[in-house]
């Protein structure tokens, strides 16, 4: 079984307030997307990693992988996260039974995930590492009128890594692009569960915050420093 890793890190980084690419910020002395590389690169299951780089910045996301990892290829995003990754699809070899997508705006991914969401797809399309909802969920009008509270026991949070088999991502991908709603996917699962794959969830209590605000680098960061001091 052969497993391809694609990590997807053309994001720009706006909502972060940096002039630099997200997946180039330096957090605890590498940059972001480096601490998923680190983990891609440590599981006994990815074969190969290929990086969805942003666009004019493939140099400087070569130079940060240097001397972690040699990535099969780093390729340029697309002006959505869907199709950065169908450019990381075509970079990946013919062969390669499963793929793994990695965002990486989330810094905190380990082995662990990965053994976990590949052990997961079974006999469906594909898995997810997600998270259980803890506050209460609320569905609203425009007007912030509440209409619903919802189960929160049936509902779940996505995160990544998610895995795929790759003929199902592949051509589920195929259909979002000639359907013209890629744009309107925000990840890959919800590409699958549209042409009627089946995909599953796996529960996960892993910490995966995933980098959006400022704010969030000071939640991860003592993480991230705790996990250099155990290493
Ligand atoms: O924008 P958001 O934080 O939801 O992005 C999730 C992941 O998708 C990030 O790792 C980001 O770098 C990536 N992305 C991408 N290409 C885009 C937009 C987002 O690779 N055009």
């Amino acid at each position: 079984m052969t497993t391809v890793a694609i990590l997807v890190a053309a994001g720009s980084g706006t909502r972060l307030g940096s002039d630099m690419p997200k997946a180039l910020i330096p957090l605890v002395g590498r940059p972001l997307l480096a601490w998923s590389i680190l983990a891609l690169d440590a599981s006994e299951h990815i074969d190969g990693i290929v990086v969805v780089a942003p666009p004019g910045h493939e140099r400087p996301t070569e130079m940060a992988l240097g001397e972690i990892a040699e990535p099969l290829a780093v390729t340029i995003g697309g002006s959505s996260r869907s199709r950065s990754v169908a450019a990381g699809l075509e970079e990946v070899p013919d062969g390669a039974d499963r793929v793994v997508v990695h965002d990486a705006a989330r810094p905190l991914l380990t082995s662990d995930h990965i053994s976990m969401v590949l052990a997961g797809i079974g006999d469906a399309d594909g898995a997810i590492i997600a998270a259980p909802v803890a506050d209460t969920i609320k569905r609203t009008d425009e007007d912030l009128n509440i209409v619903e509270t919802a189960d929160r026991s049936a509902h779940w949070l996505a995160q990544t890594p998610q895995a795929f088999r790759t003929e199902s991502l592949v051509r589920a991908v195929e259909i979002a692009l000639e359907g013209d709603y890629i744009d309107s996917t925000t990840d890959c699962a919800s590409m699958v569960e549209a042409m009627g794959g089946q995909m599953r969830v796996v529960p996960s209590a892993l910490p995966n915050q995933k980098i959006t605000i400022p704010a969030d680098l000071d939640v991860v960061a003592p993480l991230l420093e705790a996990r250099e001091a155990r290493a």
